[in-house]
């Protein structure tokens, strides 16, 4: 019975086990899910509100009146408790803007036929002077007042907005370009005048009046300009011996640096005039000084002529290499370019000796700044190096030029067509603004994809570009917050501005402030609503003093070295000491310098906390049991009568001493070897265990049966005279043990011994022995050996019977046939004559 019950009892207790395992897997499962949504929400870790801002998807609450948190920044998605009775008015969650400034119409060809621009429909965004703007300019663009550049025409949009933008977050805005017919070009020809360029020269002057018919052919707005370049004056560019200075071949004029020749102009006609009037000139080095006349070329804007909005072309040509910055070391100039436009009244280049060459990334610069696209025509052996020299200048592409440039006009209306038939989307953010373009360029149905490039447009074609802006980091400097971004076709002087404000601080933090607070204990400033406090206070209302310490020892006390947390997470460090939570049963106090004690989460037994307060006390989560009580729920009685067994004196003797008393039950020893069992650990499984049962063995033998080792001396000391009994059976009340065994005759026998009421030791043994019948085992085996040899005999007698028996039989059967055979004395059955006859077939008929 009792078996039974202590095993429902482990039973329960293994499955309460397994319900505490699920239970607290659940549990943990549950808690790193909320830790998570905690480190999924970025806003918590914000302490102030630019910073919080400068976070997406997080918001300020600056309410000082109903709010009392440190942490006033949250995601509005999932607003934490305390934050819910945060004032909507008070919250500050700046969202994107973004207003259009101007957004003039594109030019766009008319299908009707009538001049002026139309505008693209189906654009978001409303620009005021849009409608108006783009009226009454196009007209005059077309109208013919249109030669100081292209007036109204406009082939981007929008051309300027103003946007608002949160940190980390995308936004994009469209633009679209086209290109507008009949846009006015600017060509200007700039040509290596040494020597070598002469036949180049008279070829020029007789194509002339083809260029401009071919350019004009393709705009009725062409503008024409030449200038021409040799070398630096200085030696060892040029030969400075004075006749050589004046004339340094025959029928060559006076080298010079650069010259402005013919301004741009539309009086193409002059063109050819002036290249034939111009006249070649002599230098010493292979290169040439081409660098000094492309910066004039570009950064003297008036004087060379360049209209405001034209595509404006400059053809670089050259049979020869170039100088770069530092070159002019050569010649005794150190003083850098400053790309500055230095000619005078004749077109001269002024600086020409005294300041350095560009260097190519000058050139960029002011290439790019200019919208100027270089178009190098140069002949066959210098290809190489223009090609690679115009990778690194913005817009600018490579030609081949023959050698007295008899292909120049091909030359310049095949460049001409490759760049204004595509169009390239550069901009000049900084690193703090990240932009990238998206576009399907010209075929419709394709996805979209990044790329700031489309080819194959077409006069009239309407290329969208997608512009994904995005503030990457809020800069240091606030000042930087606000930025102007070109972004703008190359080669084109017309670009969309964006005025761009990064949303990096909040306005709280500029107004209102209360400097020396009270609400911060006079160490800091109130804002936002929370304290900055001013070195060396601390803390969320400025009420601590570092001084003498350092902040990270006032934390680092706070924290629970167990587990890492901060005061054990059941607390706020404030000024380096843990302020434990209140709970909201007041007989619950957690305490300890990190938290870390409590007198709620001690051992319960039937939901008392160690068993009730008569038997014990919860201190730091361990029971503290009163006197009388043990166990860890203190609900064990500290009485160890229950474990000594009956007929032992000695009360140190708990448990037979082979095991411990624990809750007035016998906890028995183990080990490797064996363990003791039984109510008082009374037995044991040992090799040579000396329990009871052992020791009294030998008396039962002795008196029971006169068997075992004792002698007859010995045996009269036994202390108990066993009675005997028929059959032994243990009676449960007597608390009697059971101590079956065999003896050396593989005899069985057992008895049971007791203490009775007077505390002596009764044995009650077995009648007789019960001993194995002697068998006779050589007899078994010799009976099975002859049982084998009978069987195995009969077995072949068997067989010699049934032989014979069958030959008798065929014997029989013969002898009968044998009589029965009467043979033909004369005629031999197997004799056959040797001569046979046969009919011949052939003669059968006539026969
Ligand atoms: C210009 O175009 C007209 C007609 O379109 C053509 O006849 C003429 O040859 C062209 N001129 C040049 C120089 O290409
Ligand atoms: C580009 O055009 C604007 C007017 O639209 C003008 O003010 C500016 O000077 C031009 N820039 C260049 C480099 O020509
Ligand atoms: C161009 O010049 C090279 C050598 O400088 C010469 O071999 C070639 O025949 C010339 N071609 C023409 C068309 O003059
Ligand atoms: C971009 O270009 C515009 C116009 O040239 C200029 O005002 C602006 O400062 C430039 N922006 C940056 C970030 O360099
Ligand atoms: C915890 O300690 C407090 C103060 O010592 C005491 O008032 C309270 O009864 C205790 N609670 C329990 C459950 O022991």
């Amino acid at each position: 019975m009792e078996d039974r019950y202590q095993l429902s009892q482990i039973n329960l207790q293994i499955r309460m086990y397994l319900l505490g395992v699920v239970f607290w897997a659940v549990l943990a499962v549950a808690k790193s899910q909320i830790l998570q949504q905690f480190t999924q929400n970025p806003c918590v870790s914000r302490s102030t509100c630019h910073e919080c801002i400068a976070t997406p998807t997080c918001a300020w609450c600056y309410d000082t009146v109903n709010i009392n948190t440190t942490k006033r920044c949250f995601q509005p998605s999932y607003p934490l408790p305390p934050l819910d009775q945060c004032d909507p008015s008070k919250i500050y969650n700046p969202d994107n803007e973004m207003i259009m400034i101007a957004n003039a119409a594109l030019s766009m060809r008319q299908e009707s036929g009538s001049e002026g621009g139309t505008i693209v429909s189906g654009y978001e965004g409303s620009s005021s002077s849009s409608g108006s703007f783009s009226g009454s300019q196009s007209g005059s663009g077309y109208g013919g007042g249109a030669w100081e550049g292209g007036g109204g025409i406009t082939q981007v949009r929008p051309q300027r907005i103003k946007l608002k933008l949160r940190a980390r977050q995308q936004y994009s805005i469209s633009m679209y370009y086209t290109q507008a017919e009949d846009y006015p070009v600017d060509l200007y020809y700039l040509m290596d005048l040494s020597k070598s360029m002469q036949d180049d020269k008279e070829k020029l002057s007789a194509l002339g009046d083809h260029l401009a018919q071919t350019m004009q052919n393709m705009t009725s707005k062409f503008m024409l300009g030449f200038g021409s370049f040799v070398d630096k004056v200085v030696m060892p560019y040029v030969s400075t011996i004075p006749e050589n200075l004046r004339s340094p071949c025959s029928g060559c004029e006076a080298p010079y640096g650069f010259r402005n020749v013919m301004t741009l102009s539309r009086d193409t006609w002059r063109f050819s005039q002036m290249v034939k009037s111009a006249s070649v000139s002599g230098n010493l080095d292979a290169p040439e000084g081409g660098f000094d006349a492309i910066m004039q070329a570009v950064v003297c804007r008036d004087q060379i002529g360049w209209r405001e909005k034209a595509r404006r072309l400059l053809v670089f040509s050259t049979d020869a290499g170039f100088h770069y910055a530092g070159d002019g070391k050569l010649g005794g100039i150190v003083k850098p370019n400053d790309g500055e436009c230095h000619l005078d009244t004749k077109g001269y280049y002024t600086m020409s000796s005294r300041q350095d060459y560009p260097s190519i990334s000058q050139i960029n610069t002011y290439v790019k700044k200019n919208a100027i696209n270089v178009i190098f025509a140069v002949t066959k052996d210098k290809v190489d190096i223009y090609e690679q020299l115009r990778q690194h200048i913005e817009g600018s592409s490579c030609g081949q030029l023959s050698n007295d440039s008899s292909n120049v006009v091909d030359l310049i209306t095949e460049q001409y067509q490759a760049i204004s038939s595509t169009v390239e989307m550069k901009h000049n953010a900084s690193s703090a603004v990240n932009i990238k373009f998206f576009s399907k360029c010209l075929n419709g149905n394709n996805e979209e994809v990044e790329t700031n490039k489309c080819g194959n447009i077409k006069v009239g074609s309407l290329v969208q570009f997608r512009i994904q802006l995005e503030v990457v980091e809020c800069p240091a400097d606030p000042r930087d917050t606000k930025q102007l971004i070109q972004i703008y076709p190359v080669g084109l002087n017309e670009s969309l501005i964006i005025d761009l404000t990064m949303l990096c601080d909040c306005p709280c933090e500029h107004e209102g402030l209360e400097i020396n607070s009270p609400k911060c204990h006079s160490h800091g400033t109130f804002m936002c609503g929370i304290c900055e406090c001013v070195e060396p206070a601390y803390g969320p209302t400025c009420e601590c003093n570092k001084a003498g310490t350092t902040a990270n020892v006032s934390t680092a006390n706070c924290i629970n070295p167990k587990n890492g947390l901060e005061c054990s997470g059941r607390g706020n460090c404030i000024c380096g000491k843990c302020e434990c939570e209140q709970r909201t049963n007041p007989e619950e106090i957690i305490s300890g310098e990190q938290c870390e004690c409590d007198n709620f989460s001690c051992e319960r037994h039937k939901g008392q906390l160690c068993s009730g307060p008569t038997h014990g006390q919860c201190v730091c989560g361990v029971c503290e049991c009163n006197e009388d009580w043990t166990g860890d729920n203190c609900a064990c009685k500290n009485d160890t009568k229950s474990c000594l067994r009956p007929g032992t004196e000695d009360p140190t003797k708990l448990c037979s001493g082979n095991g411990e008393c624990l809750c007035g039950e016998c906890k028995c020893n183990a080990n490797d070897e064996g363990f003791y069992f039984g109510r008082f650990c009374e037995h044991c499984t040992f090799k040579n265990c000396s329990d009871d049962c052992n020791k009294y063995k030998q008396c039962v033998q002795c008196q029971q049966y006169k068997t075992g080792n004792l002698t007859e001396e010995e045996c009269q000391k036994c202390p108990f005279t066993p009675t005997s009994v028929r059959v032994v059976e243990v009676v449960d009340k007597n608390g009697e043990v059971l101590c079956p065994f065999y003896d050396e005759d593989h005899c069985r026998f057992s008895f049971v011994y007791y203490f009775d009421e007077e505390n002596k030791l009764r044995v009650r043994a077995q009648e007789e022995r019960e001993c194995p019948t002697t068998v006779f085992l050589l007899g078994i085996v010799l009976g099975v050996i002859a049982a084998v040899v009978l069987l195995g005999m009969a077995v072949l007698l068997l067989w010699k019977l049934l032989t014979t028996v069958h030959d008798r039989r065929e014997f029989a059967k013969f002898e009968k046939e044998a009589m029965m055979a009467r043979w033909d004395t004369g005629e031999n059955p197997i004799y056959k004559q040797a001569t046979s006859t046969f009919k011949n077939p052939t003669y059968a008929g006539k026969s």
